[in-house]
């Protein structure tokens, strides 16, 4: 140890320093004590978060999931391997806010997530039906078939149209099962049903395979498939090492994740009854499986057009009232009302956020100059500016030759390389990260 402070005002002679005036002395104090509070305001940050979204607390859920279990109160596919032959491994808490309950863990050696709106089971409404009927007499699966129907077009924004369609193969399942509903079942099923998030997935399951998965449930908790999100610092957006497996380079694999980006935004445009429209357009959104399909993993902000129209229906006074995150309206000067009719489309949107970034002239470095790739960063640029408005050939005709752009491409790419000369490595773009 070293001698301890002698003389009033040269405090910090001992540590070899020559600063005894005053001034430096209040300026060391000021900074020593400017660096106390930066640490407690960061100790009590991470106090307040880890108290949300600890192990403690996600692990006491799920045993409160188990123990409600256990009493009869709940039940699902996925209860017996969480609460009775652990097949269920927790590994770490995601997301925890206002009770939303984000989980990761390993189901049988699968990664997944497990979700819940909110973290307790009474914190759902319960069935009416429930709490009227004898639980002995047990309503019939047509009875739930058309109870749940009416609660998933209500909670889809459907119930406008008049003969808005079941979701065909759920409910088909659901019909089918040889045996009444149990009280646990029922109970379970309205509390999922009571989330918007699994009602999409869930109904969009059997449609589309740009959604999460649905692996199991149990009680209010489901399981979808874990896949990595995009992210919005680095230009490649996909960590493409994780996917890596395939026999692709990463110019392939690009190509090949535009080409899935266009799939999707085809189908929501045209497979559904109706348009379905995407208003959060960003990397986080989105994750790829090891096929390269983009699967939207967030769908908080995703609107069939029933609903969309409702939303954009509002009062303004200019354009700008008429904004809804990525989804763009007109404002009617004249009735001072937004046009219920989308201005912009998914496929606009995802051309500004990411291909353009994508097929910038910066990112291809060399490459840019390449007939091909300047065709394509028109096209992008065309995509992303031209309005979508009433005219539907021209944008449709723009989409085709994305389509056919990025298919050249994609076969340029492969004959190439097969000389082995190209040398581009998986982690060719990652260098122009920001
Ligand atoms: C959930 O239940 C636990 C235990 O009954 C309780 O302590 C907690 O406050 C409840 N959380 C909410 C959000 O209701
Ligand atoms: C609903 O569908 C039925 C048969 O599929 C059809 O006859 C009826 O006209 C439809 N109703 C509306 C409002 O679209
Ligand atoms: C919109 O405007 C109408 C008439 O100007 C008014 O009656 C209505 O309350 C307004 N709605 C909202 C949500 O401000």
């Amino acid at each position: 140890m070293g001698p301890g402070p002698s003389r009033g005002g040269c405090l910090l002679r001992w540590l070899g320093l020559k600063i005894c005036r005053r001034s430096t002395l209040v300026f060391a104090l000021l900074w020593f004590g400017t660096w106390v509070f930066l640490n407690g305001l960061v100790f009590v940050h991470r106090t307040i978060l880890s108290d949300y979204c600890t192990d403690d607390k996600s692990k006491r859920i799920l045993q409160r999931v188990c123990e409600e279990y256990r009493e009869g109160a709940l039940t699902g596919d996925l209860c017996e391997d969480l609460c009775v032959s652990g097949q269920v491994e927790y590994k770490r808490c995601l997301y925890y806010e206002n009770g939303k309950k984000v989980i990761e863990a390993r189901w049988r050696g699968t990664p997944v997530v497990l979700k819940s709106k909110l973290e307790n089971f009474s914190s759902y409404e319960s069935l009416g039906l429930l709490e009227y009927q004898d639980p002995a007499e047990e309503l019939s699966p047509l009875d739930v078939v058309f109870y749940a129907t009416l609660e998933i077009r209500n909670s889809l924004g459907l119930d406008m149209g008049g003969n808005a369609s079941l979701p065909p193969l759920w409910g088909q399942r659901m019909r089918e099962r040889g045996r009444p509903y149990s009280r646990a079942e029922l109970a379970s099923l309205w509390s999922l049903l009571q989330q918007e998030e699994y009602v999409f997935l869930r109904v969009l399951q059997d449609l589309s395979r740009h959604v999460a998965k649905v692996l199991g449930s149990c009680g209010h908790f489901y399981a979808v498939e874990y896949l990595s999100a995009g992210h919005a610092w680095d230009q490649n957006i996909f960590s493409l090492e994780e996917v890596s497996a395939g026999p692709w380079t990463a110019r392939d694999m690009v190509h090949r994740i535009a080409l899935s980006f266009l799939d999707m935004a085809w189908r929501f445009d045209n497979d559904f009854s109706h348009r379905l429209h995407l208003c959060d357009i960003k990397p986080e959104n989105f994750a790829i499986r090891k096929d390269l399909t983009v699967v939207a993993i967030d769908v908080d902000m995703a609107f069939f057009e029933p609903k969309m129209r409702d939303i954009l229906e509002q009062n303004c006074t200019n354009d700008d009232d008429c904004n809804f995150f990525d989804c763009v309206s007109k404002c009617d000067v004249k009735t001072n009302k937004c046009s219920s009719k989308r201005r912009n489309s998914n496929l606009q949107v995802i051309c500004q956020k990411i291909f353009r970034p994508w097929f910038s002239p910066t990112l291809l470095g060399a490459k840019a100059g390449l007939p091909l790739q300047v065709d394509l960063q028109r096209a992008v640029q065309e995509c992303a500016e031209t309005p979508w408005g009433e005219d539907e050939e021209r944008p449709q005709a723009l989409q085709k030759r994305l389509l056919h752009l990025l298919t050249r491409l994609l076969h340029q790419g492969t004959s190439s390389e097969r000389g082995g000369a190209d040398g581009e490595g998986v982690h060719s773009h990652t260098a122009l990260n920001f």
